[in-house]
């Protein structure tokens, strides 16, 4: 008898095991293993997030969007993209990149987003800065501790139209030194052990709208502050930090007066100088697409109109052929070889 209840647990066991094992295979061959392929805001994308890839397999060309986020990839080399010459948005987050070749994106020169959060970038070539339509670059979640960035040197001005940059987590101690971007209006700089906050830094971002510091002052002495709280208020930069009960101490009241020193507003001013010329370069570009797009347009109308004249000319030449051949005959002999003609 305890024999047979010793097999029927046992027997149990093993089934329980089993289903649990089969269920476990089947969840892992329901997940997707491939990249699919959609239209997205009207843009054509392959979709292969969260597959565990340790490369980027061959895709289809044409290809806009590009969401390989979260996998396994680990170098970015200089032939890993440059074949898809045409994506404009490149999700790359939470992989495992730590290495990236000088020259793995230059041939993307449509691309727009670039997301290379989450990672363990630790070196950073300056060619991103100069990708020449990359306008949001996302680089929060990676180590780029004083190593690489604050002191790499980039080559100014940086020639990406950024307008928004994340450099949020980034143990970052240090601000890089970005130049003039005019075009930019979002920078996250939060959660990095800033030891300083140097005005001169966003005095070259004139479009400014929004900089999140939170969680990334707590190291910088409140009077070493005033001169950067004081051009956001000069200049109406809405600064997140989190907590601004230090702002409203005595002590902060109490740092020495000062002013908005000379170089911050040449720099502003050269700032909004360049913007006004990249605003007319881009009124003008539209301008004229808008009128080479007429022209063409009329150009396109004018030879349809005279291919359909030449047609109907074509086809009225046939139909008189026709009505001549149609003539009566004039005897039967003749009417046999039209008849036949017609058969052959
Ligand atoms: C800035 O980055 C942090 C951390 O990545 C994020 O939590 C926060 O929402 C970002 N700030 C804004 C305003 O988006
Ligand atoms: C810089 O500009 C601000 C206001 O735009 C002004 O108050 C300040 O005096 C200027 N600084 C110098 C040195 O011209």
């Amino acid at each position: 008898m305890f024999r047979y209840r010793c097999c029927f647990f046992l027997l149990l066991v093993v089934k329980t095991c089993y289903t649990k094992e089969m269920t476990d295979i089947k969840a892992l061959q329901s997940l997707p293993t491939r990249c699919t392929y959609e239209y997205a805001y009207d843009m054509y994308g392959a979709h292969c997030a969260g597959l565990r890839l340790t490369k980027i397999p061959s895709l289809k060309g044409g290809i806009e969007i590009l969401d390989f986020s979260d996998n396994k990839l680990k170098e970015v080399h200089a032939d890993t993209l440059s074949y898809y010459t045409s994506i404009k948005y490149l999700y790359l987050s939470e992989n495992q990149i730590y290495s990236i070749d000088k020259d793995a994106f230059s041939y993307l020169t449509y691309l727009q987003t670039l997301d290379l959060s989450n990672n363990v970038i630790l070196q950073l070539s300056e060619t991103i800065f100069h990708l020449p339509s990359l306008r949001k670059l996302y680089l929060n979640g990676n180590p780029l501790s004083q190593g690489s960035l604050s002191s790499m040197e980039i080559s100014k001005p940086i020639r990406a139209p950024l307008d928004l940059l994340d450099l949020s987590d980034c143990k970052l101690e240090v601000m890089p030194d970005l130049g003039i971007l005019p075009q930019m209006t979002f920078y996250n700089i939060s959660h990095n052990p800033l030891k300083s906050l140097d005005a001169q830094s966003f005095s070259g971002m004139c479009k400014l709208a929004k900089v999140d510091l939170t969680e990334s002052i707590n190291q910088i002495k409140l009077c070493d502050m005033k001169l950067s709280v004081m051009w956001f208020q000069e200049k109406g930069i809405y600064f997140q930090l989190g907590d601004y009960t230090k702002l409203n101490s005595r002590e902060y009241e109490n740092c020495p007066r000062i002013d908005i020193p000379q170089n911050l507003n040449a720099t502003f001013n050269q700032c909004r100088m360049e913007y006004t010329e990249v605003q007319t370069v881009k009124t003008s570009r539209r301008t004229w697409m808008t009128i080479g797009g007429g022209l063409a347009g009329f150009l396109v109308g004018f030879v349809l109109l005279l291919y359909i004249m030449h047609r109907h000319n074509v086809a009225q030449t046939k139909r008189t052929t026709k009505e001549v051949k149609k003539v009566p005959p004039s005897d039967d002999k003749n009417a046999t070889a039209i008849l036949l003609n017609d058969v052959s």
